[in-house]
């Protein structure tokens, strides 16, 4: 069954990000001129999804407006500015009705957020993007997945390898290696000890799930953390089906950390010739007082 809709949430506090994120949602931070949900709407519209299911939640209408058509702002472009700006501001907004809203009243944890898409996904497998999980990747890492989705048919989680004294931080899988990249799970915990944790493979914000997730999500089983994780509905439903591994290609950036931020930031402002030229002499600079 072909992968159609992609579930984003974004109801989540940010409170990493505090005071930035007081009034402004975390996904709207921008990696140079770009915000980081529009890395991963784009990264899902290039993967063939048809549908946009944005979980949203308190202080986040400035999404809902990035994705909106602007005429004001169009109008004034028009011919004053550079033409690449005013094209830019409009490849933002996909066709009308391809972006479906709801909102998670209450920031109960991820797998309630997603769980409130329940009844707009239906009973179809469908995507999961965590837009502060931005992956730099030649094909886009959903794309990858939804190719392994179509070989094994069964939920498919992205997954990593993080240094040991960081599996606290990440849900963790117990697996079989079954091919170069793919892997059947065995067994998920979220945010273990690195003591307790079954590997150093984690689960990074990319997910194709059967809709049979919903009915364990449902059961509002608080875990880690107080909140309604992912990770334990899917320990659930493995009981009864097949999850997969993947560890995609592309290099990923934590941008839910203020570290990883800067280093999407820096790296994804090196790669623009016109922002390179005139940075890569101040790192320099930077790094030698750093040295001395
Ligand atoms: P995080 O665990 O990064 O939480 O959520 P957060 O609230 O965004 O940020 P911090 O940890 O307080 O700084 C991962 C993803 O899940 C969403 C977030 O918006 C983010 O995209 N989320 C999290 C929800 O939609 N609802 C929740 O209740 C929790």
């Amino acid at each position: 069954m072909k992968i159609r809709k992609a579930v984003f949430p974004v109801a989540g506090m940010g409170t990493r990000f505090l005071p930035a994120t007081k009034s402004i949602p975390k996904e709207m931070l921008p990696i140079v001129d770009k915000p980081l949900i529009q890395y991963a709407v784009e990264e899902a519209l290039n993967s063939g999804i048809e549908q946009i299911v944005f979980v949203t939640g308190k202080r986040k209408t400035a999404l809902e407006d990035h994705f909106d058509f602007d005429f004001e702002l169009e109008d004034m472009l028009q011919g004053k500015y550079k033409k690449d700006i005013l094209e830019s501001i409009k490849r933002v907004v996909p066709e009308t009705g391809t972006i479906i809203y709801t909102r998670q009243n209450v920031p109960l944890g991820l797998g309630h957020a997603i769980w409130c898409a329940r009844d707009i996904v239906g009973h179809e497998p469908f995507a999961v993007i965590l837009a502060d999980d931005l992956i730099r990747a030649d094909k886009p890492v959903l794309s990858q997945m939804m190719d392994v989705y179509e070989e094994y048919q069964a939920s498919i989680v992205a997954v990593m390898e993080v240094a040991p004294e960081e599996t606290d931080k990440y849900g963790i899988i117990d697996s079989e290696k079954v091919g170069e990249r793919v892997s059947r799970i065995r067994g998920l915990v979220e945010k273990p000890d690195p003591q307790d944790a079954p590997s150093n493979m984690a689960i990074i914000g990319r997910y194709i799930l059967e809709p049979e997730v919903f009915n364990f999500l449902g059961k509002k089983k608080f875990g880690a953390g107080g909140e309604i994780q992912l990770t334990d509905a899917m320990e659930m439903l493995l009981k009864e089906k097949k999850i997969m591994g993947y560890n995609f290609e592309g290099k990923r950036f934590d941008c839910g950390d203020k570290a990883g931020f800067q280093m999407a930031n820096i790296e994804y402002a090196m790669d623009r010739k016109d922002i390179r030229d005139r940075l890569k002499p101040f790192l320099e600079e930077i790094l030698t007082l750093c040295k001395s």
